[in-house]
């Protein structure tokens, strides 16, 4: 069996992605799996028609790697790989199309507005609060409809910092996602299945040193600290798993995902968002899960490669 990881890319995600490729390339070096990392660049495509591995596993974050795109050139090479397809890849990487299917599933997420440059541009910063914060309150989070690892994203707590946190996110997408801040405790769910259908690991529970889980935060050894499993009372914890179960179903996906989400004061879950390829690096939540589950990183990603080449 020759397994290729596919990490790097172009996005704004290539540093993090090279370090979740490199730790899964070990990983699956540990069990004895021949394996090799390979750069999503432009002599990609010509390598998979002519020398195809027998699986892949994508280790690539943000665009190309998550919205789908990938996913098309290898099915088109008829080339194996863990994870969902192209479709439901580029649903969940959307994040308003992705919590319009959630909330249509009557899975909970945080009030939203989605907004165009375009239409910020020509009503003006003044006008954009006035609308969104009746319809949604304050504070609130500003993030790019497609981005990840943090970039771009910030808590808008008073009028005076939209403007900013509005332009910070229209340097990584031309649509901002706004949603009504929901407080409470940050929790990561990864889902994972091993042949017997989708099953959740225990929550990860995330607490930035600083208050915010920014790209410094998720990135750097020292700057959050998490508690594998969460603190959550049996019952709450039963229904986070539950909430992240029917997110990864509901969008179709397949094999890993990873849900984010806050519990709010009173145990009930707020699904964030759902990534299909989560990090893997030595500070990324998917392998704490695995290690608080007692379960071996390598052996599972040998599983997961075992069930993608069928
Ligand atoms: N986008 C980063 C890699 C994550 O979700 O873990
Ligand atoms: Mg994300």
């Amino acid at each position: 069996l020759r397994v290729v990881v596919l990490a790097g890319g172009l996005s704004y995600e290539r540093d993090v992605s090279l370090r979740s490729g490199r730790r899964v390339l070990d990983a699956l070096r540990t069990i004895g799996v021949e394996v090799e990392l390979r750069d999503a660049d432009n002599a990609l495509l010509p390598s998979l028609l002519v020398d195809p591995p027998d699986a892949v596993v994508i280790a690539l974050h943000g665009a190309t790697g998550e919205d789908g795109s990938l996913r098309g050139v290898l099915d088109l090479c008829d080339v194996p790989y863990v994870g969902c397809d192209a479709r439901s890849s580029r649903l969940a990487w959307d994040k308003p199309s992705a919590k319009t299917v959630l909330r249509e599933a009557g899975i909970p997420t945080p009030d939203w507005v989605a907004l165009p440059h375009d239409r910020f541009s020509e009503l003006g910063a003044v006008a954009v609060l006035e609308r969104i914060s009746d319809r949604l309150g304050l504070p609130l989070m500003v993030k790019p409809a497609q981005g990840g690892s943090g970039l771009g994203a910030a808590v808008v707590r008073d009028a005076a910092s939209l403007p900013a946190a509005m332009v910070g996110c229209f340097a990584y997408d031309s649509t901002a996602l706004v949603e009504r801040y929901v407080p409470g405790m940050d929790v990561a769910v990864s889902v994972v299945d091993l042949g017997n259908g989708p099953q959740a690991l225990p929550a990860v529970e995330i607490v930035p040193r600083n208050g915010v889980y920014d790209y410094a935060a998720r990135y750097t050894a020292g700057l959050t600290t998490w508690h594998a499993p969460a603190r959550l009372s049996a019952t709450v914890a039963a229904k986070v798993a539950d909430t992240a179960l029917a997110a990864h179903n509901a969008l179709g996906l397949r094999d890993l995902s990873r849900v984010d989400l806050i519990v709010d004061g009173d145990g009930r879950p707020h699904v964030l968002e759902v990534n299909v390829s989560p990090g893997m690096t030595e500070t990324s939540l998917l392998p704490l899960a695995v290690q608080a589950a007692g379960l071996d990183f390598g052996k599972l990603l040998g599983s997961l490669v075992a069930r993608a080449v069928g």
